[in-house]
């Protein structure tokens, strides 16, 4: 079977679904490779590239639709795209099926099976497959480098002979796949980073990756994206109430305001009001990336770069990885191909179209002459799913008491009864093993029963920190050598010096090494 790509019709679109890399790893499954001329040009894919990896270039796209039983490309297809269809021939591609019945429609009518990118549950298998995350990620990252180069100061802080240079303040709002890239980002270009999510989960990541969580002191239950597909649940107005009142606090001390946040199928959340944009000084930067739903914030103008009267740039680009569309394009075309793989599971070049799979079903918006969308849910929980935490039940004084007391008496009986197993063994040897042999072996299981005690209680991060003191510690050798230094025949002196070198190595290494390792673990 083929597989083709058209070149992209909507305007500015830069991306391409197919790159010779993937052509490639396509022709494996065995799967033929079409593709129309120049569909890479703006990706930076020439034809000849194509060509040398196996791809046969079609010239026209009525030629390419005909050839392909499966035609793979990025945007939302057009009517006349649309009308090429036929009876079972698969589309893959962005379909926004929630607002194109137009487009279902007219698929279903021809009979072709469509497979919308966006739909691909956000379960881990599908990861590879994800192309919304792909395509956020590479949004995410540059929408802090199309701050940074509206930014008119410097990134990171800096202290210069011509004087000191404090870094910038970045806020990130929504930390999905968009906003958790542009923390990335923004991080190691050196800005102080803050981020806000709605969700509770993320916390622990945005703090991992550097930038601080912005804590809104709120009794509402937050609830986690297990239940909506690893996506947020809309918040209570009181809570979008007091989410606004911090914005606005942190508004006149930010530089720069990533906006990210959505909430599936629902017109983006107006989170930067224009009292909080007008607040904010000359220069800031604003980089609103649900401007394509609306925008986050109120003065977001979609597919503009617009300055305030007060001096603020506010950058509501709905295309930011077309504008990086050799990196997008490979990473959409590698989700197509995992795609492929999945559907593809004989690798003969024939697809097997598994309705019962939970990503080929999630994806699939029209199949076999039928609407196919809304999907039922997915059985496998969301990536973000997490067990709800049980609160450990509050004990009484009386309560946590008698825990500790029946605690201690069962640790107590197990020592005891070791102890009692241990000196008959002891006991049992010593009838019949030799003198000398029982008092090295006396020394042998102290020293085990001392090792043990030493290491048991430290947590397993630090083992390697306690090898290396330990290391040094059994330097005391270094005293053997010492005693004998002093002795007359030459041999001893040099054995005993090239000993005391070496422990000494050993001492000092031993005790640099671990305090580097336990400086890892601090705090600056
Ligand atoms: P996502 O669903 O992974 O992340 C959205 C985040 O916003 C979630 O973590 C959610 O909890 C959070 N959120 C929802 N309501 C919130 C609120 N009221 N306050 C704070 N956080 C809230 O989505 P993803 O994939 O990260 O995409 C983010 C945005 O970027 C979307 O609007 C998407 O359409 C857009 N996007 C824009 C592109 C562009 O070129 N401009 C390209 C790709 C994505």
């Amino acid at each position: 079977m083929k597989i083709g790509t058209p070149k992209e019709v909507l305007e500015g679109e830069n991306r391409v679904a197919m790159t010779p890399d993937s052509a490639l790893q396509l022709q494996k499954l065995g799967y033929e490779c079409v593709i129309e001329s120049g569909a890479g040009a703006k990706a930076g894919f020439s034809d000849a590239d194509y060509e040398a990896a196996g791809v046969e270039i079609i010239k026209t796209p009525a030629a390419l639709w005909k050839a392909a039983d499966i035609v793979a490309k990025v945007r939302v297809p057009t009517e006349t795209e649309l009308k090429r269809l036929r009876k079972d021939q698969t589309l893959i591609t962005f379909f926004n099926p929630g607002g194109n019945e137009e487009g279902l429609e007219l698929a279903k009518s021809k009979g072709a099976t469509v497979i919308a990118m966006e739909m691909v549950p956000r379960i881990s298998r599908a990861q590879k497959m994800d192309a919304l995350s792909s395509m956020a990620n590479i949004a995410g990252y540059r929408a802090v480098i199309e701050a940074a180069n509206n930014f008119p100061r410097l990134m990171t802080g800096q202290v210069t002979a011509a004087g000191k240079v404090p870094p910038a303040k970045v806020l990130v709002v929504g930390a999905g796949v968009a906003g958790l890239a542009a923390i990335g980002t923004s991080t190691s270009l050196g800005a102080i980073t803050y981020a806000f999510d709605v969700r509770p989960e993320v916390a622990e990541q945005i703090e991992s990756m550097g930038a601080e969580f912005v804590f809104l002191d709120f009794e509402e239950e937050l609830k986690d994206g297990s239940s909506t597909g690893g996506y947020a649940a809309p918040s209570s107005p009181e809570f979008q109430e007091k989410q606004l009142e911090k914005f606005r606090e942190l508004a006149p001390d930010m530089d720069i305001v990533i906006t990210t946040a959505l909430i599936p199928n629902r017109p983006a959340p107006k989170l930067w009001t224009k009292d909080m944009v007008e607040a904010m000084k000359p220069g800031s930067v604003i980089v609103d990336l649900a401007a394509e739903r609306g925008g986050n914030c109120e003065l977001t103008k979609p597919d503009e770069k617009i300055v305030t009267d007060n001096g603020v740039t506010i950058v509501g680009y709905t295309d930011f990885p077309s504008r990086m569309a050799t990196q997008s394009s490979t990473l959409y075309a590698t989700n197509i191909r995992h795609m492929m793989t999945d559907l593809t599971p004989e690798k003969d070049g024939t697809p097997v179209h598994d309705m019962e799979d939970d990503v080929i079903r999630g994806a699939t918006v029209t199949h076999k002459g039928e609407i196919t969308w809304p999907p039922p849910p997915p059985k496998v929980q969301a990536i973000a799913a997490q067990k709800p935490k049980e609160k450990p039940k509050e004990l009484t004084p009386e309560e946590r008491k008698a825990q500790e007391i029946a605690a201690f008496k069962k640790q107590t009986k197990a020592q005891v009864t070791l102890l009692a197993i241990g000196g008959a063994l002891v006991l049992a040897a010593g009838l019949y093993a030799p003198a000398s042999f029982m008092q090295h072996f006396i020394v042998f299981v102290l020293a085990v029963f001392v090792g043990f005690q030493v290491i048991w209680g430290v947590s397993h991060s630090l083992h390697t920190p306690l090898m290396a003191v330990t290391n040094a510690i059994s330097s005391i050798i270094i005293l053997g050598a010492l005693m004998q230094i002093g002795s007359g025949s030459f041999l001893v002196i040099l054995l005993a010096a090239i000993s005391v070198f070496m422990a000494g190595i050993n001492i000092f290494g031993g005790f640099l090494v671990t305090r580097r390792m336990l400086a890892m673990f601090q705090k600056s």
